[in-house]
């Protein structure tokens, strides 16, 4: 009986985690260079007004082999290594919305989801029939939609907002580890050194042992 309880207990605490899990779409991030670069445009276009990006400067893009010529139009006057500072003060961001805009720099990891969520959230948004905008994911957000999907009908269109929201969180996860690739890529030789180094101790230990023998 005792079982029976903690059992149904596990599961209430579960279960709601489960339901908001499963709403979220499966986001598969491109770590492409051309991804991530068509990624920080459209961002530029469509988010920068409202949102900083303060842990990324724009010598981070052109080292990351953005094109110089689009840093140089989005920087304007300010340094290489200014940060991507939004282009709403927190004052205006406080009068339209009574609150002021998150930073995305890590927005990737500091949800529940991820990338998966944050992409969910930006194609979440729906109407319904009275003409009121929604969102599934984030159904209080004060954020208007910022791709227009609520007001997209048409398929061809729809699907070109879904690339565009695929490559602006993909630049969102490369903002929020830059060095995760590296990181990979360096694993990959450690672990390579490590299997060559075994073999030759191994190879080692079985000469002098023949020796000893
Ligand atoms: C007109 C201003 C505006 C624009 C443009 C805008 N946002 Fe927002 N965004 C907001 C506001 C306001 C919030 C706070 C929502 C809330 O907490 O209710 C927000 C919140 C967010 C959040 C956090 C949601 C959460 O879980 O707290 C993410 C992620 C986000 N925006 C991404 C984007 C992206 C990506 C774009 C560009 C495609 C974008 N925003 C464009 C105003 C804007």
């Amino acid at each position: 009986m005792n079982k029976f309880f903690i059992s149904l207990m596990l599961c209430s605490f579960v279960s709601p985690v489960w339901s908001a899990e499963a709403m979220l779409e499966t986001f598969k991030v491109d770590t492409d260079l051309p991804a991530i670069a068509r990624g920080v445009d459209d961002l530029m276009n469509n988010c920068h007004s409202c949102h900083n990006l303060k842990y990324v400067t724009y010598l981070d893009l052109a080292k990351l082999g953005i094109d110089r010529q689009k840093i140089d139009g989005w920087r304007g006057d300010q340094p290489m290594d200014a940060p991507l500072a939004s282009l709403m003060s927190d004052e205006a961001a406080m009068q339209s919305f009574n609150l002021v805009p998150p930073d995305l720099s890590l927005m990737t990891k500091a949800r529940e989801g991820g990338a998966s969520y944050v992409y969910s959230y930006l194609l979440g948004y729906y109407n319904t029939p009275d003409g009121v905008t929604h969102n599934h994911i984030f159904p209080a957000t004060k954020m208007p939609d910022p791709l227009g999907m609520s007001t997209t009908t048409d398929h061809a269109q729809r699907e070109e907002i879904r690339k565009t929201a695929h490559d602006i969180v993909s630049f969102l996860s490369w903002a929020a580890d830059p060095h995760e690739q590296e990181r990979y890529r360096l694993g990959y030789y450690v672990i390579g050194y490590l299997v060559i180094l075994t073999l030759l101790l191994y190879f080692v230990k079985k000469q002098i042992w023949s020796r000893l023998k």
